[in-house]
């Protein structure tokens, strides 16, 4: 399946609980370019799992429309072109990485030999062939989140939605991640959606980076990233590097964004 690109406008999710209303997002437009890499950043609770979710139309906002390609989200879902990495990897502690990484589409799609060719496929795309065969707890957890990228990846979704992938692992198993996410993304051209709390996996990883500010969520700030690709560790110490890191840093604090809503 080749990519899309996803366009939202006049974006809102107020969330009402208990009579209560709380307005999450409002009035956001965004444009994601179809194979392009793509990064929500922001201080906590500031709404990028929402929009995450709005623009892989898993959740319906109040107001507003997204398309994705030429379709509407409803559509695009009920077509499985979305694929979902999550924190956590939240795989089948009884079946193996391989059979994890086959599950979904199986179910999807019933045919289980085609399940499992596209399943080695993106194993192998993760660098995982040589674990295919064990199981979820002889995985260390940067292997159990590739087995989740893998799993996702053997849909063949059109665009693929990561929230916070890498946050519960530690620096270097994070850096080497970083790495092979960005070749997947080079190998498939699929469209991804990322979310990150770090600036530097933002920038390393991106095409553009939208920053957010929160109540109500909304973006601040678009920076498309120009560093030559492949990014190597050497992107780390560019010039360009440090001043996209110190433009979206100072972004970040407190005082630049109630600045920047103002
Ligand atoms: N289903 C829901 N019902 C009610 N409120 C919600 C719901 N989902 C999110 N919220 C609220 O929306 C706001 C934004 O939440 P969201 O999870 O999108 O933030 P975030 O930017 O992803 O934060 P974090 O970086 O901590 O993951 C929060 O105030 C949260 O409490
Ligand atoms: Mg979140």
């Amino acid at each position: 399946m080749s990519s899309s690109g996803i366009t939202a406008h006049g974006i809102e999710m107020t969330f009402t609980r208990r009579g209560r209303s709380n307005t999450v997002l409002q009035s956001l437009d965004i444009e994601i370019e179809p194979g392009s890499f793509v990064t929500l950043l922001g201080p906590s609770g500031c709404g990028k799992s929402t929009l995450l979710k709005i623009l892989g139309g898993i959740l319906r906002p109040t107001a507003g429309d997204v398309r994705i390609g030429a379709k509407s989200a409803a559509d695009a879902v009920r077509d499985k072109e979305i694929g979902l990495v999550l924190q956590r990897a939240a795989l089948l502690p009884w079946k193996t990485a391989r059979e994890n990484a086959a599950h979904l589409r199986h179910l999807a799609r019933g045919d289980r030999k085609e399940a499992y060719r596209a399943a080695d496929e993106a194993l192998e795309l993760v660098g995982l062939s040589h674990a295919a065969d064990r199981l979820p707890h002889e995985l260390s957890g940067g292997m159990a989140q590739r087995v989740s990228i893998a799993r996702a990846l053997a849909m063949d979704p059109t665009i693929l939605l990561m929230d916070e992938p890498f946050g519960a692992l530690d620096a270097i198993t994070r850096d080497t991640m970083n790495t092979t996410l960005a070749d997947i993304w080079a190998a498939t051209g699929k469209t991804i959606l990322f979310v990150t709390h770090s600036i530097s996996e933002a920038v390393f990883l991106s095409s553009t980076v939208h920053m957010m500010a929160a109540n109500p969520g909304r973006v601040v700030d678009t920076i498309d990233v120009e560093l030559p690709r492949p990014r190597t560790d050497e992107a780390f110490s560019s010039p360009r590097f440090a001043e996209y890191t110190a433009r979206l840093r100072e972004q970040l604090h407190p005082a630049q964004i109630k600045e920047a809503i103002a």
